[in-house]
């Protein structure tokens, strides 16, 4: 769904650059005291290596220069993968954040997609619902930094349903769930 989204979107926009971080590929390690401190305040010395410093200012870098910004994630135990956890770990930062008492920050006004696929489902009415911690959680944190405003989630649900045998009659609604999150993703990335 990922690729689809972003094939649609650069087909609308052939002239657009893009960047691409695969989490699960290089993983970004767990906050440790002395790359918090420099998080925090990137002006001091606080013993970080140049290679945890060039990794936190690549993750700010890309999302500052991003028009788009697309997350795609799978949900592992009802929330978001630990590698999506360290990545905005070192994103939130006060250089992003939106100050108390203020409508906006540096991160503001973007578009946000977010794209999960999860083996059940979590709609309403479901023996679920309720616990998908994922959008709540990921809705809380991005309007903290501003990437709110213009936010969509899109979710592919029952993917198990695939190849689990005693998911076998939800077959159909997890092709569904598939079907729509694609028409949704296409007209989001026109
Ligand atoms: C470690 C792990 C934990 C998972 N936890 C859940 C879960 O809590 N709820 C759920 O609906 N599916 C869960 N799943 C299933 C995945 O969300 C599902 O297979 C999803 O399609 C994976 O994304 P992918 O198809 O892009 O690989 C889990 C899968 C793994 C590997």
């Amino acid at each position: 769904l990922s690729s689809y989204f972003a094939d649609e979107w650069r087909k609308e926009r052939p002239d657009a650059v893009y960047t691409y971080r695969d989490l699960a590929v290089e993983p970004i390690p767990h906050l440790t005291s002395a790359v918090r401190d420099y998080i925090m305040d990137p002006d001091g010395d606080h013993g970080v290596t140049a290679e945890e410093r060039a990794l936190v200012d690549a993750v700010a870098t890309e999302v500052r220069n991003a028009t788009t910004v697309l997350l795609a994630i799978p949900m592992y135990n009802y929330t978001i993968p630990s590698t999506l956890k360290a990545w905005i770990d070192y994103l939130v930062s006060p250089a992003v954040m939106v100050a108390v008492g203020a409508e906006t920050g540096p991160l503001s006004g973007k578009p946000v997609v977010v794209i999960t696929a999860r083996g059940g489902s979590y709609a309403p009415g479901t023996p679920r619902e309720g616990r998908d911690y994922q959008e709540p959680y990921l809705r809380a944190i991005l309007d903290s930094i501003g990437l709110a405003d213009d936010l969509k989630f899109v979710h592919a649900e029952l993917t198990l349903a695939a190849t689990v045998p005693a998911m076998e009659k939800l077959r159909p609604l997890g092709a569904k769930s598939l079907a729509d999150a694609r028409e949704a993703l296409r007209k989001l990335a026109a």
